[in-house]
């Protein structure tokens, strides 16, 4: 992997919006800071990204990206603490999955220093726009796409790498209903499931439009083979408490390996709670809703956090999770967002 000398060049906006935006009532990923980082790769590597005024990109109508969707993304967030100071949560292992993302799409890499260090210095341009209010961050969104040209098939031979910004709350307000589906599928053995690629989230939006129409917020996916094995939910992975046991799918080819998702499972260990990393029966979970035996589901991402699941549907049935008072939600939530917002100890060294 290449490696330069970093002196990243910042054209500063005329004016700013932040007093324009109402940082009590964000909502999800629709209000975007002044400025972004922008970094061009051409003649075959990457140049030295540059940061400059949030703005529309133009592109050629023959961008690959519009005929061959080679686009990939990561979702970040930062944090401000009570003494102001700011911290990011495990951004290595984003960078690093952008990496694994971008090999399996044909994208070149992007040298970690100029992940790290583009997004250190555009975070320190824009550390005002971080909310403090409670359950409030700032979202973070690097992205790469070919903007390349031709209609040829193949991959394109220019890219960029951005990131953006969005002040914003939680992804999901309330409580979540999701749909277990069996007839389309997200992914696939040998496919791109395991890839922050903008494809798998396209091919989403029509069985989730379904599922919104019978009045459930999400679908879970199972696997595409037999879809009797629940897998993840597309914006978050899932988790399901069967009595005192965490149990979730384990990654694969088709499962996306969530950040969010394997630092859950770390302090699930250290609180002493039984974890499981184990392939998960749709008749399993339908069997333990009916015997009492199912106490939790909730969805876990970096936009989601920790989402707790109200109901399942199957089949036409809908089954309610119990609410209960000790549950692994809450305790799961506080663990993990008392150490993204330095309000604890990070034992696990996570905090940057
Ligand atoms: C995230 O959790 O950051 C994601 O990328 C999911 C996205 C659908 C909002």
């Amino acid at each position: 992997m290449e490696t330069k000398t970093m002196n990243i060049k910042i054209e500063k906006a005329k004016t700013s919006k932040i007093d324009k935006v109402d940082f009590d009532n964000l909502a999800f990923g629709n209000v975007f800071t002044d400025h972004m980082l922008v970094c061009d790769y051409k003649n075959g590597s990457w140049n030295i990204p540059e940061i400059i005024p949030y703005q529309p990109i133009s592109l050629d109508p023959s961008a690959k990206i519009f005929h061959y969707g080679q686009s990939i993304f990561e979702g970040m967030k930062a944090y401000k603490d009570e003494n102001n100071d700011i911290w990011l949560f495990r951004p290595l292992d984003n960078c690093k999955r952008l990496n694994i993302s971008a090999k399996r799409m044909a994208i070149p890499e992007i040298p970690e220093d100029y992940f790290m260090e583009g997004l250190t210095a555009l975070l320190k341009l824009e550390k005002d726009w971080i909310p403090q209010t409670p359950g409030s961050s700032l979202y973070i969104r690097p992205f790469i796409f070919a903007s390349g040209t031709g209609f040829h098939a193949s991959p394109a031979d220019e890219y960029k790498f951005i990131i953006a910004f969005a002040p914003s709350g939680a992804y999901f307000s309330g409580k979540v209903k999701v749909l277990i589906e069996e007839k389309y599928s997200r992914s696939a053995n040998g496919g791109v499931g395991y890839a922050k690629a903008g494809g798998n989230y396209a091919g989403q939006f029509y069985p989730t439009q379904l599922a919104l129409e019978k009045g459930y917020n999400q679908v879970i996916w199972t696997d595409d083979n037999t879809h009797e094995f629940i897998e993840e939910a597309g914006a978050m992975n899932i988790f399901v408490r069967i009595n005192d046991t965490l149990v979730t799918a384990p990654t694969s080819d088709r499962i996306l390996d969530g950040i969010t998702r394997k630092s859950i499972l770390k302090i699930a260990k250290d609180e002493g709670i039984a974890v499981e990393e184990r392939k998960i029966t749709v008749s399993e979970i339908v069997e333990a809703a009916k015997n009492g035996s199912l106490k939790e589901m909730f969805g876990a991402g970096t936009a989601a956090v920790i989402s707790p699941i109200s109901a399942f549907g199957f089949r036409d049935v809908d089954y309610d999770l119990p609410e209960i008072g000790d549950n692994y939600a809450s305790l799961l939530k506080k663990r993990i967002t008392d150490i993204q917002y330095n309000r604890a100890e990070d034992k696990f060294g996570w905090r940057v």
